[in-house]
């Protein structure tokens, strides 16, 4: 089996006159944790948009698993194996965890909003609900309502709702975004539990967290791939410093 579990080609995203993704072509080895980087307005949510299928390419093409995924909706790439999290939290407020992650693994499920199922995939259902619980350090909250937890839980049962869809590669969009110190460590550990069985893609812009996590990074700057590679790499890249860190400073 290919040791390249998603690669792009000339993949771009135009909004109007704006080129939010310009013709990157990219591949992302199988297990590995990348973390996509980039000032604000770089393209990386767009980026992950296009690979998650929440919105369709200008031009270019995606591949995930030698299968082409290019103009297929959000849903189907979803129960390909490709799982997400929204830069904003998703969850339904009035209902459990248990019943968050119950409905996202029912999403999962081709021909998920049939009336008659066997009862078996009910149950292989709250089997993998309870498991995506137990994986996000949420087991305790389990028939907790999502509105009465912290802002941190919340994220931490988005990140058990996109498990709960049994996804081999994750792609999350600033996962410790407005978390506490804390609550930070709490989500950098479970991202380390998670990397040892998926392969990540991440935009996070705290830098502590991934250097914790990743193994090679992305360097994204107005829609352009400007760097990949290892941590080390990209450190020493002359076109990195010139660009991307002259933009950190700014912030
Ligand atoms: N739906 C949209 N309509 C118009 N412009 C958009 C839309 N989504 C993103 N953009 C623009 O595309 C560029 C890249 O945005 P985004 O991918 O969100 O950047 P990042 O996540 O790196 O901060 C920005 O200039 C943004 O304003
Ligand atoms: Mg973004």
């Amino acid at each position: 089996m290919s040791d390249i579990i998603l690669e792009t080609q000339n993949l771009s995203r135009h909004f109007g006159a704006l080129m939010a993704v310009d013709d990157v072509t990219l591949q992302f080895e199988r297990s590995l944790v990348y973390a996509v980087l980039g000032p604000n307005g770089a393209g990386k949510t767009t980026l992950i948009n296009l690979l998650s299928g929440e919105i369709l390419p200008s031009g270019g093409s995606i591949r995930f698993k030698d299968q082409d995924i290019t103009n297929l909706p959000a849903n189907a790439i979803s129960q390909l194996g490709i799982g997400r999290s929204f830069q904003k939290t998703n969850i339904f407020p009035n209902f459990t965890c248990f019943e968050n992650c119950r409905l996202a693994a029912q999403s999962r499920m081709k021909g998920s909003f049939s009336f008659f199922k066997p009862a078996l995939s009910y149950r292989q259902i709250n089997q993998q609900a309870e498991r995506a619980l137990e994986m996000c350090g949420l087991s305790m909250r389990c028939h907790t309502l999502a509105q009465a937890m912290s802002y941190g839980e919340q994220r931490q049962l988005e990140i058990g709702m996109m498990l709960a869809t049994g996804p081999e590669l994750l792609l999350l969009d600033e996962p410790l975004a407005g978390m506490g110190a804390d609550e930070s460590l709490k989500v950098i550990e479970l991202l380390r539990r998670l990397a040892k069985e998926h392969t990540l893609i991440l935009i996070e812009h705290d830098m502590d967290a991934v250097f914790a996590v990743a193994d090679r990074l992305a360097v994204m700057v107005n829609g352009r791939l400007l760097e990949t590679g290892t941590v080390a790499e990209v450190r020493a890249s002359k076109a990195v410093q010139e660009a991307y860190l002259g933009a950190e400073e700014e912030h």
